[in-house]
């Protein structure tokens, strides 16, 4: 499987006003982290698929390859993402051109899926979200998605109606999942909202004293099933972030580091397996430099966060609010606090230093906010 390969000029539409993708964002393109299978991303995915292959004697289709730039339409109009979701501006998602974007889930395939006829198939891939800066957040990550059709004929002998029947199958089967990837784990179901399911559930696993939020899912809307040309069928699909997961799995403290190419960090995975715990090799200290400027209306938090990634790429740690108010004239204050730390060396106070004279220029030209 694959979808049609574009060259790298064919995608950089850099002089359409409508792209908002910086190099760096293009530069992750074709890493496929969920293709090594010794990288902790191919290992979950490796483990997830095997969940399936052991569970479901007819097969899940597997998709693994599949573009990750897509139309507008197959990542929001397919899925029934309203107009004026806030997913589809600009300060979320990458925009290739105004028709085109970086898919920000693998829902985006869902449909197309759909329409060439499978029943069972999972997605997995690289999305592709604008965001915050912080230990969890990456503006690329990964997502395995999974849908299964099923017919009135099949739910019919439950004597439930078939949205019930398709709702208990998709909590058995990812409450399965969990436990083959956790063991023992404490579980709660939430009620949730998404375009494209009804009812909507988020998967909660309790870890380290705190509950977390692991997957999405739902029975599909009727309307997609409709558009896929099948009557009489009901389905349920889930959404799952394999970092989020990975995280955990593997004691990955901080989601830069499923980026690094430090030997210290790839050779911990070698034997290709779940159940190896990540030792840090020492962390190396934080520096923190705080930046106050008064904002204009068109300032959003993700615009800043992409700044500061465009100068300190990988060395951002963290751009956190500090403080915020607005003065008598009505001009309102921000003051983040940047913390940079290298997962691979001590930084020096000087290449800091520079670094934070280059974001405080790129703030202020990119953002029209006034440095205080
Ligand atoms: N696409 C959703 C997300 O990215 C997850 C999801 C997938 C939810 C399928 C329900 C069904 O958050």
């Amino acid at each position: 499987v694959g979808g049609v390969r574009l060259t790298r000029e064919e995608v950089v539409r850099e002089n359409d006003p409508t792209n908002n993708v910086p190099e760096s964002i293009y530069a992750k393109l074709g890493m496929q982290l969920h293709n090594r299978d010794n990288h902790p991303i191919g290992i979950l995915k490796n483990a997830i698929f095997n969940y399936f292959d052991l569970n479901f004697p007819e097969n899940f289709y597997k998709f693994d390859d599949l573009f990750p730039i897509v139309s507008v339409k197959a990542n929001f109009d397919d899925v029934l993402v309203p107009p004026d979701h806030v997913s589809r501006s600009y300060n979320d998602t990458y925009y290739v051109d105004s028709q085109t974007v970086m898919r920000c889930h693998t829902s985006a395939h869902q449909a197309e899926i759909l329409g060439q006829g499978h029943n069972r198939f999972l997605v997995v891939g690289d999305v592709y979200r604008r965001d915050s800066v912080d230990s969890t957040h990456y503006p690329v990550f990964h997502q395995m998605e999974g849908v299964r059709v099923f017919s009135l004929d099949e739910c019919a002998p439950s004597g439930m109606d078939a949205t019930s029947y398709a709702a208990v199958d998709l909590k058995k089967t990812l409450e399965g999942l969990a436990k083959h990837l956790f063991g023992d784990v404490e579980m709660r179901w939430v009620d949730t909202y998404f375009p494209f399911t009804e009812p909507s559930f988020e998967l909660e696993i309790y870890f380290q004293d705190k509950w977390l939020e692991v997957l999405g899912c739902g029975v599909t809307e009727q309307e997609i099933i409709k558009r896929s040309g099948r009557t009489d069928c009901v389905a349920w699909a889930f959404g799952l972030g394999l970092e989020r997961l990975a995280m955990v799995l593997f004691d990955i403290p901080d989601i830069r580091l499923f980026w690094s190419t430090d030997q210290r960090f790839t050779s911990q995975f070698l034997d290709g397996k779940l159940g190896v715990k990540f030792k840090s090799f020492s962390k190396f200290p934080p520096c923190y430099k705080d930046i106050s400027f008064w904002i204009s209306d068109s300032f959003t938090e993700n615009n800043l966060c992409e700044v500061v990634r465009g100068i300190a790429g990988d060395l951002a740690e963290e751009v956190k609010l500090l403080d915020n108010f607005t003065n008598k004239k009505g001009m309102t204050s921000h003051c983040y606090r940047i913390t940079y730390r290298s997962m691979e060396r001590s930084l020096t106070d000087e290449e800091i230093n520079q670094l934070q004279w280059n974001v405080r220029d790129a703030v202020e030209n990119k953002l029209k906010v006034v440095i205080r």
